[in-house]
């Protein structure tokens, strides 16, 4: 598994004020509320009384209450309250749970899963497009692999095939010859754009519009987040349009990876929000849906059979993912290094 990172946990509007979540992210189960003030806080899913899940409690005021006894936890963990203490006796000082530290930005909220000193080297990722344009999200438990979920969101060559009824209606063809990926790097992500033919139907051109070519930008994130990021140019009277697919993903347990797709857009559908909401929800879920099902059958034959898989020349991009995921993975996380170097 791979920690000291921020994972988004929830979305704001998942999160009202008295509300309770709960999720597991990297194996760890952490419960999420909302305080009566609107602060967020991200405890261990644990009473330590007990040992029950603090979810089946409830908010009130600025404490997570436990459902069983009543004890009260604050935002950093420490137990503020025992119902069944007279008043002269004193809270225990081991009574508190683990704690973990919170940010809300690009309309999530993330929280920081890992070494407390390893904290300053890890950032939230560009999600900048979420700030001010519509979006909708959608999660997803799938029993694949980590490296494919990551990199299978901008595999430039599938999309003609695995969304052949979805998204190559809606963004084209990618060209037949060697597409130019104008690839950039840092130490921990890659980004590049190529462009695509436009072979839309005519309804959708127009919206997306009428130009030969569309610009694909993409992006990846060391180790949970990609984008793909599609730019229609202006034609006419039309302006220029964007869609932006956001995946942010990290493993559930052993057997379980977290897919969350967001999909967010600016000047589609601008005088219609409710139909574009609905659109591009209808739209994300059948392509996330798509690519599940390839997802779980290389993880399928992957375990069955411990098989390596042919890459040839045209999966370049591939080969650039896969040696800055293993050179990050190896720096922040040798074990599960050493184990997927087991298992491929
Ligand atoms: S188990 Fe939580 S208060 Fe007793
Ligand atoms: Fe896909």
């Amino acid at each position: 598994m791979i920690t000291n990172q921020w994972y988004l946990i929830c979305f704001e509007d998942e999160l009202k004020k008295g509300q309770i979540l709960k999720r597991k992210v990297i194996g760890e189960e952490l419960v999420i509320f909302k305080t009566e003030t609107g602060k967020v806080a991200v405890l261990q899913d644990r009473c330590c009384h007990r040992n029950v899940h603090l979810s089946l409690g409830y908010v009130k005021g600025e404490h997570i209450k436990c459902g069983y006894h009543g004890w009260e936890f604050g935002e950093t963990g420490k137990c503020e309250h025992i119902p069944s203490l007279s008043p002269e006796e004193k809270i225990p000082k081991a009574a508190c749970v683990k704690s973990y530290d919170v940010q809300v930005k690009h309309k999530a909220v993330w929280a920081y899963l890992g070494n407390p000193e390893k904290k300053a080297e890890a950032e939230i990722p560009p999600f900048n497009e979420l700030d001010n344009w519509p979006m909708v999200y959608n999660y997803h438990v799938v029993k694949g692999n980590i490296k494919l979920v990551a990199e299978s969101l901008f595999d430039s060559h599938h999309i003609n095939h695995v969304h052949r009824n979805s998204i190559k209606t809606l963004m084209g063809n990618l060209h037949h010859e060697k597409p130019d990926y104008h690839l950039s790097f840092t130490d921990k992500s890659l980004t590049g754009w190529y462009l695509r033919d436009n072979e839309n139907s005519v309804f959708e051109k127009v919206y997306f519009g009428f130009e030969d070519k569309v610009e694909a930008h993409f992006g990846f994130w060391f180790p949970h987040s990609s984008k793909l990021d599609l730019r229609f140019p202006a034609h006419f009277t039309m302006p220029a349009r964007q869609m932006v697919i956001f995946e942010h993903f990290y493993e559930i347990d052993e057997d379980h990876v977290m897919m969350i797709q967001i999909t967010t857009w600016h000047r589609i559908f601008e005088y219609n929000p409710w139909f574009a909401k609905w659109f591009m929800l209808k739209k994300s879920m059948t392509i996330v849906e798509e690519d599940i099902a390839f997802l779980e059958s290389n993880k399928y034959w992957h375990n069955k059979e411990k098989l390596n898989d042919l890459l040839i020349r045209p999966d370049e991009l591939t080969f650039e993912f896969t040696r800055l995921w293993n050179k990050n993975l190896k720096a922040n996380a040798p074990e599960t290094y050493q184990k997927q170097a087991s298992e491929l």
